[in-house]
C-alpha cells in the first residue's frame, strides 16, 4: 500500500499529545485512519499502554495489523480491544473483587434463552400463563424479556433504581429471578460483563486507579454507537482527572438506538465531563462524487471543500420481482468484474464487490442466484462468537464449558442430550455412559483438561489422531468425518491465535475468549462478493456497493414505519441508509423490487422506498 499523506487538519489531530479531543466528521473523512496514526504516535512516546477501543473484533484486528506494519514493537505499548473485550479482561483479572467464586462462563443469546425459559417456569406466577401461550407467542415473549434485560444493564439500572424505572412489577421479578439463575450457574452474558466491570471499578478506587495509570491514553471509535453501560466504564476508568481520552465519530451513522446507543454520550456527556477540544473534518476520500451527491440528499452533509477527482456512478434500478432484481444485480457484477473502472487502479475482481440489504433475509435471493451462478461469495460478520456444528465437536466445546466451570448445569444438561444419556451431575458420569467409543473418548478428553490448559494442544492433536486413524465406519457419513476433522482442526485454530495472545492461559478464559470471537482465526474471512447488512459494513467500505431491497417496508424497516415519520426509529433509518450509501467509493447501485410475495401466496405491489431523494431532486 502506497503511503497515505494526511491533509493538515488530519495532521494535526494525529499528532495530539494529550488533552481531550472529539473528532466529529462525516463518512469517509478518515476519522479511523487519524485515530490509527494518532495511536501509532502516543505508542512510540509512552512507557505504558494506549488502549484503543472499536466496535468490533475485526476492527481491533485491523488497528493490530496496521500497528505491526509500521512497527511490531507498537503492539506492546497499545492494548486494543471491544469494550466487550476490555471488561472481560478487567474482571478476569480482579475476580477476587467481585462476587464470582471463579471466572463466570459467558453465556450466549441461546443459552440466556433456556434460562429465562426455566426461570418463568419456576416462577409460580408466571408458570401458567406462558405455558398457555402458542409456540410462537413464547418466542416473541422470551425475545422481548431478553432484551428489557438487556436494556436495564446497558442502561446501568442497578437494584436501588429498578423498582422506579421498570414500573411493571413482573418484568421486574423476572429480571431479578433470572439474574438469580445466572448467578447460581456461575454465568454471566454480555451486558453483565460491562455492568461487573463497571461496579468492580466504581468499588474498588485502587483497581481504577490502576487502569488510570496502566492507560495515560484513551482512544474510541465509532463513538456515536456509544451506551449508557460502555460510557459509564469509561467515566469509571478516567474517573474526574485522567482527560486523556479522544473519541471519534459521526451523529449522522448513529444507528444502534434500539441497542440503548445514542449519539448524546458523544455529542452531550463526553462534551460536558471532559471538556474536549473539537475538531472537524472537511475532506472526503472515500467517495466519488455521485455517491455523496447522493449522500448529501439524504442527510444534508455540510459542503465538502475539496474537489473530489472521481465522478463515479450512482444509479438506482427497479425490477419487476426480487428474483429479476437478484438477476440484474449478478449480471451486473458478472460485466463488472474484470473490467477497469475509473478512480481504481486495475481490474475490478469479486473481492471489490459488495451486496447490502437492510435485513439479512433480503439478501437470500442474491445468494441463490450468485450460487447458481457458481460466483464466490461471502457473508460479513462483525467476528462475533462462534458455534461448532458437529455433535463431535459440540460434545467437546460442551465438555470443556462443564470442565471450566463445574456449577454449569445448563451446559452440562446440553451435552447429555447430544450424546444420548441423562441423569448425570458430573461429566464423569457422562463419560461413563456414553455409548459410542468416539464420542466417549472425545468427552473424556475433555474432562481432563487442564485448568492451565497446559494439555490443550495435546488433547486436540489427540483426537485429530484418533480421526487420522479411524475409519468410516465410525461415522454415518464421509462427509461427517470430514466434518468433524475440519473442526477440530478448527478448534486448534482458536486455540493457537488465543494462546499467542495472552501470557496467563486458563480454560475458563479460553472459552470466554471463544464466546467473545477474539478467538476466530482470521483466514475465516470468505473471499469474493461480500453480502453483508448495513450494520455489518459499518465502517467499512467497497468500491463497487449493489444496495439492494429499497423499497418501503424493507427499508426502511417496516417497525420504523409504524412508529412514523418523526420516530427515533424512523432517524435511525435515515442513519441507516446514509451508512450504506457512504460505504460505497466508486459505484453504487440503489434497487428494489416493484412486487413481493407475501407467505400467504399473494403477490403485494411494492413502492420506492420514501427514505430516498425525491427522483426528481436527482441530478
Ligand atoms: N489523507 C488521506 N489521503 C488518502 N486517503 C485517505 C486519507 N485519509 C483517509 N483516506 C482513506 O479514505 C478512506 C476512508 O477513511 P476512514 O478512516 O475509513 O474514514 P472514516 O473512518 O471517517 O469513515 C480509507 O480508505 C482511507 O485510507
Ligand atoms: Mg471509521
Amino acid at each position: 500500500m502506497c503511503k497515505i499523506r494526511l491533509s493538515s487538519k488530519q495532521q494535526e489531530i494525529a499528532s495530539l499529545k494529550g488533552g481531550a479531543a472529539l473528532v466529529r466528521a462525516s463518512a469517509g473523512s478518515g476519522k479511523t485512519l487519524v485515530l490509527v496514526e494518532r495511536i501509532k504516535m502516543l505508542a512510540g512516546v509512552t512507557r505504558r499502554k494506549v488502549l484503543a477501543i472499536t466496535f468490533t473484533n475485526k476492527a481491533c484486528e485491523e488497528i493490530r495489523t496496521r500497528l505491526a506494519e509500521a512497527d511490531e514493537s507498537l503492539l506492546d505499548h497499545v492494548f486494543v480491544a471491544t469494550f466487550h473485550g476490555l471488561c472481560e479482561s478487567i474482571i478476569e483479572n480482579h475476580i477476587a473483587a467481585t462476587r464470582f467464586v471463579i471466572m463466570p462462563q459467558i453465556f450466549t443469546d441461546d443459552d440466556r434463552k433456556k434460562i429465562l425459559e426455566e426461570t418463568i417456569e419456576e416462577t409460580p406466577s408466571l408458570t401458567q400463563w406462558y405455558r398457555g401461550l402458542s409456540e410462537k407467542e413464547r418466542r416473541e415473549t422470551l425475545y422481548r424479556a431478553l432484551n428489557t434485560i438487556s436494556l436495564i444493564k446497558r442502561s446501568v439500572i442497578l437494584d436501588d433504581e429498578l423498582f422506579r424505572v421498570v414500573e411493571d412489577e413482573q418484568m421486574r421479578n423476572l429480571y431479578l429471578n433470572y439474574r438469580e439463575q445466572m448467578d447460581s450457574l456461575n454465568a454471566i452474558d454480555f451486558d453483565d460483563l460491562l455492568l461487573n466491570a463497571y461496579q468492580l471499578l466504581i468499588q474498588n478506587p485502587k483497581i481504577a486507579d490502576l487502569y488510570r495509570r496502566s492507560f495515560p491514553y484513551i482512544c474510541v471509535d465509532e463513538a456515536q454507537d456509544l451506551n449508557k453501560a460502555q460510557y459509564m466504564v469509561l467515566r469509571a476508568i478516567t474517573g474526574n482527572e485522567h482527560k486523556n481520552v479522544m473519541l471519534v465519530g459521526d451523529t449522522r451513522q448513529s444507528i444502534y438506538a434500539f441497542n440503548g446507543s445514542s449519539s448524546e454520550y458523544m455529542d452531550e456527556c463526553f462534551v460536558k465531563d471532559y471538556n474536549p477540544a473539537v475538531y472537524n473534518l472537511t475532506e472526503n476520500y472515500r467517495s466519488a462524487k455521485a455517491i455523496l451527491d447522493y449522500a448529501q440528499k439524504i442527510e444534508h452533509d455540510e459542503a465538502l471543500d475539496v474537489t473530489l477527482p472521481y465522478i463515479g456512478v450512482c444509479k438506482e434500478c427497479v425490477y419487476n420481482t426480487p428474483c429479476e432484481e437478484a438477476q440484474g444485480v449478478v449480471d451486473d457484477i458478472k460485466s463488472l468484474v474484470g473490467t477497469e473502472i475509473e478512480g481504481y487502479d486495475g481490474i475490478l475482481s469479486y473481492s471489490d464487490i459488495a451486496v447490502l440489504a437492510r435485513n439479512k433475509f433480503v439478501l437470500g435471493k442474491i445468494e441463490g442466484q450468485l450460487k447458481s451462478c457458481n460466483l464466490p461469495y461471502y457473508y460479513k460478520t462483525t467476528g462475533a462468537g462462534w458455534e461448532f456444528s458437529s455433535t463431535a465437536a459440540k460434545a467437546f466445546d460442551l465438555a470443556m464449558v462443564v470442565r471450566a466451570n463445574p456449577y454449569d448445569r445448563l451446559h452440562l444438561d446440553m451435552l447429555q442430550s447430544i450424546v444420548g444419556v441423562d441423569s448425570c451431575k458430573t461429566l464423569d458420569c457422562v463419560v461413563g455412559k456414553i455409548e459410542d467409543s468416539f464420542l466417549k473418548e472425545v468427552v473424556r478428553k475433555a474432562s481432563l483438561l487442564k485448568d492451565d490448559c497446559d494439555n490443550m494442544f495435546e488433547t486436540i492433536n489427540f483426537i485429530l489422531n484418533l480421526l487420522r486413524n479411524s475409519n468410516a465406519f465410525v461415522f454415518k457419513s464421509a462427509d461427517e468425518a470430514l466434518a468433524v476433522f475440519g473442526e477440530f482442526e478448527l478448534l486448534k485454530h482458536h486455540w493457537v491465535s488465543y494462546a499467542k495472545s495472552v501470557t496467563n492461559h486458563s480454560l475458563s478464559a479460553f472459552r470466554n475468549a471463544m464466546s467473545l470471537g477474539k478467538t476466530a482465526p482470521a483466514a475465516s474471512e470468505g473471499n469474493g462478493i461480500i453480502l453483508s447488512t448495513v450494520h455489518t459494513m459499518k465502517g467499512q467500505q467497497a468500491v463497487v456497493v449493489f444496495l439492494v431491497g429499497m423499497d418501503e417496508g424493507t427499508f426502511p424497516d417496516y417497525r420504523a414505519i409504524r412508529k412514523g415519520r418523526n420516530s427515533v426509529e424512523m432517524q435511525q433509518e435515515k442513519n441507516n441508509l446514509y451508512v450504506a450509501i457512504t460505504r460505497a467509493q466508486r459505484q453504487l447501485y440503489i434497487c428494489y423490487p416493484q412486487r413481493r410475495v407475501m407467505p400467504w401466496g399473494d403477490w403485494s405491489a411494492r413502492e420506492r422506498s420514501s427514505l430516498l431523494p425525491p427522483l426528481e431532486a436527482r441530478q
